[in-house]
């Protein structure tokens, strides 16, 4: 049962929290717009508070107001990438009971523990009227669901392990912009080529940039089975790969911007538009920012060693017990899963849809490949963006990486 398969993740990420990565390694939020109160009216809480993920929301709302028009769209959403300061706030008001109408939430363990916590109504009946089990790939319907029944819409799915460069500032330091690279080694002899030429190598912003970054690393040295299992127990934290993988994160970040706890993600993919960094990680909604800088096509591979997997970040939305205007709020998840809202958001966000009965002609050039790409390859779940463990072990980690990173060099002598 998915609920026991959910307490075994949250109690092996307690495992690994006293494990070696701990040991090796030794957020602003502002007051949500006032609720309104009349009937004809949601509050849509997330993350999406600017740049491409505004613009994608924008798209998302557009489509809500086509469909449902006269409820007016209240933008509940707190800067900060990955939910830094959306989830405090979030829990606050949660804690406060002053639930939002609907929230952003992450498919996987996150979806548990609000189960868990009483906070979710059940959706099977709108999943009933919408179709939407038949219409869902099993990766994504098991993410929403604990115990067969589903507490979440899913409105996309994205990528987490891509590496994005400029191939302009590859060829200027004597690289292909062409060239693969199959592993990580591979890609360090590309990042000290870069250093030579004064530029930073790789971008990286605030400390949940830099989970991410330790997630890869280890989704590339582990292999799938290997990373899945730091959250099921089946692999040993202390390990020579775990150890040799912190390795490589510790010299991955000798190659980054000494300014990185003061950028989010946007700020770093931006030093990677304006070629003053070469490359930097991050999940497939960066594609939008590389889409717009006038790069043309981004540039972009499987983090190093990890093609053929997909480290799946799931989006979603959910109708809070307490939640003030429950009919307004379906409407809003009525659209999320909506075919139409679904392309629309997909397209805007870098994301591919979460329903599988979408055609490739509808979607973007990166869209596209990556279908085909969570289409064939093997799916893990997001550390960072709280699938795969519990946000305790994410909190846990976190501090024990901003630990780690302050005392670990960047390359201040590079910035442009
Ligand atoms: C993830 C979220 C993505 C994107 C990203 C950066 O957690 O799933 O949709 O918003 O954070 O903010």
């Amino acid at each position: 049962m998915r609920s026991e398969r959910a307490g075994r993740r949250a109690q092996r990420a307690r495992v690994v929290l006293t494990g070696a990565i701990v040991a090796t390694l030794a957020l602003t939020g502002c007051t949500p717009d006032p609720v309104a109160t009349d009937n004809r009216s949601v509050e849509v809480f997330s993350w999406w508070a600017s740049g491409s993920e505004k613009l994608a929301l924008d798209a998302l709302v557009a489509v809500f107001h086509e469909q449902h028009p006269g409820i007016e769209f209240i933008n509940g959403a707190i800067a900060g990438g990955a939910g830094s300061a959306a989830k405090d706030v979030l829990a606050s008001r949660m804690t406060n009971g002053d639930p939002p109408d609907t929230f952003l939430i992450h498919g996987g363990v996150e979806i548990d523990e609000h189960v868990e916590a009483g906070d979710l109504q059940d959706l099977d009946a709108l999943f009933d009227e919408l179709h939407l089990t038949a219409n869902l790939p099993d990766a994504v319907l098991d993410a929403v669901s604990v115990d067969g029944t589903v507490y979440a819409v899913p409105a996309d799915v994205h990528r987490a392990n891509l590496l994005w460069a400029n191939p302009t500032v590859l060829a200027a330091s004597g690289l292909d912009p062409a060239a693969d690279y199959d592993t990580l080694d591979q890609w360090f002899v590309a990042l000290e080529a870069i250093k030579a030429t004064g530029r930073t190598p790789l971008a990286v912003g605030s400390t949940w940039t830099q989970v991410h970054l330790l997630e890869q690393v280890l989704l590339s040295r582990l292999g799938a089975d290997g990373y899945s299992g730091l959250w099921d127990g089946s692999t040993d934290p202390a390990s020579p790969e775990v150890t040799a993988a912190i390795d490589d994160f510790g010299r991955l970040l000798t190659y980054t911007n000494a300014d990185r706890d003061a950028l989010d993600w946007q700020d770093a993919a931006q030093r990677v538009v304006d070629g003053q960094a070469a490359f930097t990680v991050m999940g497939d909604w960066a594609v939008a920012s590389f889409e717009t800088g006038g790069l043309g096509p981004a540039t972009w591979w499987p983090v190093p060693g990890t093609v053929g997997v997909y480290d799946m970040v799931l989006d979603a939305f959910t109708l809070p017990v307490g939640s003030r205007r429950p009919e307004e709020a379906s409407d809003w998840l009525r659209t999320v899963a909506s075919h139409e809202g679904q392309v629309a958001f997909a397209n805007a966000k870098g994301a591919i849809p979460a329903r599988d009965d979408v055609s490739t002609a509808e979607l973007g050039t990166y869209q596209r490949a990556a279908l085909a790409g969570f289409r064939s390859d093997e799916v893990v779940l997001s550390f960072t963006h709280g699938s795969a463990a519990g946000s305790a072990a994410v909190a846990t980690v976190s501090a024990a990486v901003a630990t780690f990173t302050a005392g670990t060099t960047g390359t201040p002598e590079l910035q442009a």
